[in-house]
């Protein structure tokens, strides 16, 4: 094994299995892939982990909603996952599931281990829990008697609902000092810095020992000598990340050791105080190392509002792929989606950028030089003997570059560093343009230009790897470099000493990028104009005599011999439950309705439809791309809310 200096282990968070993973998770793991095939850019030896979070209170209720055992229902997603990661070349080393045997034997070994520290102890929980945040969110509540005062969670604003039973406690607040000691000491602990603030006052404002254990759930991983607890969902899945390379396993301990500490941890914004305060507590508890770095992201929003399953604005990657392929949106979500904050996603953004950035910048300055040459049918490019001011220039360029995107890569602010790549990206194809090749005579001349591309075109390659792998790999075979990464080999500080003394050998490819020719913008202003010529208004009486009202999708059915129609079941609160049939198949998948909350229209005339009776509609507008979208409140609402 290479010595520990020249190691990277980076994960993942592991993902609730309730859905097929969305591109909220595909972000998450990318950053975790660039960071990961960055270092081995870098000649590191690298771990990488992701899996799955399978136990728990929410999982088993959305099994228990599917209608299957909890087992059966996390094993159904878990191909969409490795298919997922697959798609858009994840190069994880191992997929965790917190189900496997492995990874509960190491949860009950770490669980007896701070038994005998006396880290843990027994008592009683009494109040409030958010599942579909799995979190306690008042620890010891002064409000037990009054149970019917639910408390909204402060983290996703749902009600939370009381819980009174007994616990096993961690004893956190006995690591407060510690923890603050951590921070103080470590400012780069967590990266964006201004996220380490909110998690000091977070500690500063006192610690609450912290249950972790259930007796009121069963899906979870026993304690060993008092099986009626199982692990809290939280306890059990942070552990993953050290079960996943040996711990407790006394068979796999050089493994461990060597690995641990994870160089980096890679979470999006609301899971940071269990990142930040319960995971380093664990670990002091057991004496292991911290984390060297946390990489806290911000969300993806869809139409302003955080992309999630329950606000119905999910967006799926394998769609994307499709129309746009893996690689682009690789990059535009490494690029326009900054890591430091809440970022909107948008398909005309990422077509523009498919078109300017990678088309016409990149992917035209490599096709340009490659054509040029071979007109003059120039293909092995040497050298200069002595490089011109302005190639001097555009090297110096690229170096002070360098040093900016290397400090970015290495701390992962891979947005920021992609932006001063494409500084350079631009100052090359002012050098090229300056240059006017096609007009220069003297073949020494013009092949000096060409070379000074080409060292641009391979540094780009090099550094862009992490992000676009197959594309690089494509435009490094056209100038002639065939890509290796070897453990020891820091091809990064090759770029940095490289004097440009390489020799290239052309050949064309077709073009790196397609550009994306975005469907005639006939549709929908014409429709609209259309539609207004015909529109008669309607005095606010009749409006009134419509009922727009909220409703929670709570089943889900196909309807025999349709290919259009949904049966769906939908709880409107105080207005009970009604049924309603849509001819959404095409648009969604079953779990992308089930426990939506959404608008329809309350009163319209039941009708039939295939012999079975709809009594409402559901509302929707037709999105980008042949996409249909659902119409959500801006936020969770109680069933039965009218819109007016
Ligand atoms: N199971 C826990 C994590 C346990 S780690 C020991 C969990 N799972 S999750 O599936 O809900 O979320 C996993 C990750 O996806 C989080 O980092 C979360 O921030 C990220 N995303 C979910 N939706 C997101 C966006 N809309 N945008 C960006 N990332 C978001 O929490």
């Amino acid at each position: 094994m290479l010595n520990k200096e020249n190691k990277f282990y980076v994960t993942t968070p592991i993902y609730y299995v309730t859905a097929r993973p969305h591109l909220g998770s595909l972000y998450s793991t990318l950053l975790a892939d660039i960071a990961a095939r960055w270092h081995k850019v870098r000649g590191c030896k690298t771990f990488f982990l992701t899996g799955t979070d399978e136990h728990g209170q929410k999982v088993a209720e959305a099994a228990a909603k599917a209608g299957k055992l909890p087992q059966e229902f996390v094993d159904s997603f878990i191909d969409a996952y490795k298919q997922m990661w697959h798609d858009f070349g994840i190069s994880y080393d191992y997929f965790i599931r917190t189900t496997d045997e492995s990874h509960k034997k190491a949860v009950q070994a770490w669980i007896k281990r701070l038994q005998e520290s006396g880290d843990i102890y027994k008592s009683f929980y009494t109040g409030f829990y958010c599942t579909p945040c799995e979190t306690f969110v008042t620890e010891k509540s002064e409000l037990a008697e009054e149970k019917s005062a639910a408390p909204s969670c402060t983290s996703c604003g749902r009600l939370t609902s009381y819980v009174a039973e007994e616990s096993y406690f961690f004893k956190l607040s006995i690591y407060q000092d510690r923890l603050l000691k951590l921070y103080q000491e470590n400012p780069d602990f967590i990266t964006p810095r201004e996220r380490l603030n909110e998690v000091i006052s977070f500690v500063k404002s006192g610690l609450k020992d912290l249950s972790i254990s259930r007796t009121s759930v069963t899906w979870g991983i026993p304690f060993v000598d008092d099986s009626k607890h199982v692990t809290y969902v939280w306890a059990d899945a942070l552990n993953n990340y050290i079960t996943a390379i040996g711990y407790g396993n006394s068979v796999r301990e050089q493994e461990f050791n060597f690995w641990w500490p994870a160089d980096m941890q890679v979470l999006g914004k609301d899971i940071v105080r269990f990142h930040a305060v319960y995971w380093p507590a664990f670990l002091m508890a057991c004496e292991l190392e911290m984390p060297k770095r946390l990489l806290v992201h911000g969300w993806i929003k869809v139409n302003e509002q955080k992309m999630s399953k329950s606000f119905g604005n999910v967006i799926d990657p394998e769609a994307l792929l499709k129309i746009y392929g893996a690689e682009p949106v690789r990059y535009y979500l490494a690029r326009h989606m900054a890591v430091t904050q809440d970022s909107e996603f948008s398909t005309a953004d990422l077509e523009m950028r498919i078109n300017t950035d990678l088309a016409n910048d990149l992917g035209n300055l490599l096709n340009r030089v490659v054509t040029l040459a071979h007109k003059r049918e120039l293909y092995e490019i040497k050298t200069p003997q002595n490089w011109g001011v302005a190639e001097l220039a555009l090297r110096d360029f690229f170096w002070n570059m360098l040093e900016l995107i290397v400090t970015d890569m290495e701390d992962g602010y891979f947005h920021r560093a992609l932006g001063n790549l494409w500084r350079f990206i631009g100052e090359a194809n002012s050098y090229f343009h300056a240059q006017e090749p096609w007009k220069i005579s003297d073949t020494a001349r013009f092949e000096e230009v060409v070379s000074a591309t080409c060292h641009s075109l391979y540094s780009i390659g090099i550094l862009l790897w992490p992000v676009m792998p197959q594309k690089m790999e494509t435009l490094l075979t056209s100038i002639g470099v065939s890509f290796e990464i070897k453990p020891d080999l820091d091809l990064i500080e090759e770029l940095n000493e490289n004097p440009w003394n390489k020799t290239f050998m052309l050949s064309k490819i077709p073009n790196l990028f397609e550009k994306y020719q975005p469907e005639p913008a006939t549709s929908v202003t014409e429709t609209a104009k259309k539609e207004e010529q015909q529109l008669t208004n309607v005095s606010i009486d009749e409006f009134s005599k419509i009922y727009l009202v909220v409703g929670t999708i709570e089943q889900c059915e196909e309807v025999a011999k349709s290919d259009k129609l949904y049966k769906l079941q939908v709880n409107f609160g105080s207005y009970g439950m009604r049924q309603v049939l849509s001819g959404i198949k095409k648009y969604f998948k079953p779990e992308d309705l089930i426990d939506k909350q959404v608008l329809f229209v309350y009163n319209l005339e039941p009708r039939k439809m295939m012999g079975l009776e709809s009594q409402g509609m559901v509302l929707t507008a037709q999105g980008e791309s042949d996409t249909l979208k659902l119409i959500t409140p801006g936020g969770p609402v109680p069933n039965g809310t009218r819109l007016k």
